[in-house]
């Protein structure tokens, strides 16, 4: 069953009382609207922990503008519904005030993983990700913490902030799970129009085969090159940046001489969408 929890305090005497019973706790922040990616981390952290708790809360701060935020949806009736589906957890849906009371002047801010990518193109994204993920960890205790790699960018800021803020969370990530075509569950899919929906997973699809291609000892920069170009061929309007990066610090690859990940933003009908995948050492 689920329980819906709306303050730090409940949620401690909630938590305390686990603790006594000597259980593991494991949380999954979201901000609500869930899907069967959401759910794949619920799962996981069921199977990890005694206990889950499932954060849901639109976290204003790590949105870039006041449209984005208002266009979010929220649907929480039906997301406790699905959370029932999946098992037992706590249901933690704090209001605003609760988060960011009324002089909160505090902002934590992770560099070097932070930078590029989504850090580049979305001003203060992940200065507020990491503010919000750090109370949420902070608030609920937790043992584990589970984040998506369809963030994967998040996930590397996520534990690096975890390990220099000294937070005894163990930051596990879960691979992407993706529509029958390829495209990657997001909350943003529903904004897609019909069209673009069908046009959406060419992302994917040059993803993998760009990855398969660097594999194989392919020229990176053309390779590169000729997936943006199918990307923008398919119809998505730009691409914000399409990049061969570490698999384990996020460091910029010339050649993916180590694991590594090919990440990509791009923009279809006025949808933001990313993705990425996995490339194997050339
Ligand atoms: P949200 O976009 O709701 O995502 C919550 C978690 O679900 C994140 O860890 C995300 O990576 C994961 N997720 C989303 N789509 C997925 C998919 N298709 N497959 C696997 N995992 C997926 O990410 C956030 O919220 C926020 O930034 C948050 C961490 C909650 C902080 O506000």
């Amino acid at each position: 069953s689920v329980t819906i929890l709306r303050t730090v305090a409940d949620l401690r005497v909630t938590v305390a009382g686990w603790r006594r019973a000597g259980e593991t706790v494991a949380v999954v922040p979201t901000m609500g609207a869930l899907h069967a990616g959401h759910l794949s981390l619920v799962e996981a952290a069921q199977a990890a922990a005694d206990r889950v708790i499932v954060t849901l809360f639109v976290n204003p701060k790590q949105f870039n503008s006041p449209e984005d935020l208002a266009a979010y949806p929220r649907t929480e009736e039906t997301d406790a519904r699905k959370l029932e589906a999946v098992g037992d957890a706590v249901l933690y849906a704090p209001d605003g005030g609760e988060i960011y009371p009324p002089g909160f002047a505090t902002t934590v801010s992770v560099t070097g993983v932070s930078e590029g990518l989504c850090g580049a193109h979305r001003p203060g994204h992940f200065d507020g990700v990491a503010t919000v993920v750090a109370k949420l960890l902070l608030q609920t205790g937790a043992d584990l913490g589970f984040f998506g790699e369809k963030d994967f960018q998040q996930l590397h800021v996520v534990r690096r902030m975890a390990r220099d803020l000294d937070i005894p969370v163990e930051i596990v990530g879960v691979p992407i799970v993706r529509e029958d075509d390829g495209l990657a569950l997001s909350s943003r899919n529903v904004r897609l129009s019909p069209g673009d929906r069908t046009i959406a997973p060419a992302l994917y699809t040059a993803l993998s085969d760009a990855a398969t291609r660097l594999s194989a000892g392919e020229e990176p920069a053309d390779v590169l090159a000729h997936a943006a170009e199918r990307v923008r061929e398919a119809g998505y309007s730009d691409v914000e940046y399409l990049e061969l990066r570490a698999e384990d610090d996020l460091a910029p690859l010339d050649r993916p001489d180590r694991p590594a990940r090919l990440l990509v933003a791009a923009w279809l009908g006025g949808v933001r969408l990313i993705d990425n995948v996995k490339v194997a050492p050339a």
